[in-house]
């Protein structure tokens, strides 16, 4: 079974035309597949499809499915589907929302109501593997725009989910926490979590399986 799916994707923003057709990706488990493609191509949108955001948060008009593990996303319930599936989003400020990095990552534990001992073990881990410690409490607002994404993927680290989708997640980062990201990811793979990546710097394309360019509503496989 594959772990994340789009299958025939049509998808429209409200009154606008359509971005692809009949659009598909399949990622086997244990897979990292990085998606390229000229800017407004689409591939927020896609990521926001295969995520649920969209028609969660999002509007649009889509036919088609995006299947996690061969379930429909959006028939999964929050709760389960954030263990199942983490994003870490191109914009940042749009996931952080919380006063210091600390509360921001007990958010989803908390809502899965872990004992307080595995909820502070997980935020230690997480801040631990993007190299964070140290600004716990500070407040997300006050960090760069790198510091922000480091936060955002420590967060989604937190739920430990077995797919994980980063949308450009690395290019605010500098070469250390790129160096650093990328080796989170190469973990995650293996211990056989499921990684699609958006991203444009070949130099970060190094670490994936297979790569798709995604250009004028069309997904080609490309070489690595
Ligand atoms: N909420 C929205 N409502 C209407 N149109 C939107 C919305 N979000 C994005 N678009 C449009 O849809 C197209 C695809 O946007 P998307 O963000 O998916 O592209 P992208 O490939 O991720 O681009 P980038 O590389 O710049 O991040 C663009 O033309 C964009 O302007
Ligand atoms: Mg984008």
């Amino acid at each position: 079974m594959n772990a994340l799916a789009a299958h025939n994707l049509t998808f429209a923003y409200p009154g606008g035309k359509a971005l692809f057709s009949n659009l598909s990706l399949c990622l086997n488990q244990g897979e990292c597949v990085a998606l390229t493609g000229p800017s407004g191509c689409g591939k927020s949108t896609l990521c926001y499809l295969l995520a649920g955001i969209i028609p969660r948060n999002i509007d649009g008009e889509f036919t088609g499915q995006a299947l996690v593990f061969g379930r429909p996303v959006n028939e999964i319930p929050l709760n389960e589907l954030v263990q199942q599936l983490g994003i870490v989003l191109q914009i940042p400020d749009s996931q952080l929302f919380s006063p210091t990095v600390e509360d921001e990552l007990a958010f989803g534990p908390e809502n899965l109501c872990l004992s307080r001992q595995e909820m502070r073990e997980r935020i230690d881990e997480a801040l631990a593997l993007v190299g964070m410690e140290e600004y716990r409490l500070a407040h997300p607002d006050r960090l760069s725009g790198g510091q922000k994404q480091l936060i955002a993927l420590a967060a989604v680290l937190t739920l430990k989910p077995q797919i994980l989708i980063f949308d450009e997640a690395l290019s605010q980062l500098d070469d250390e926490a790129t160096a650093r990201v990328k080796t989170v990811i190469a973990d995650l793979k293996k211990q056989g979590k499921t990684i699609l990546m958006v991203e444009h710097d070949p130099d970060n394309l190094d670490i994936a399986d297979r790569i798709y360019s995604f250009e004028n509503g069309f997904l080609k496989e490309a070489g690595l």
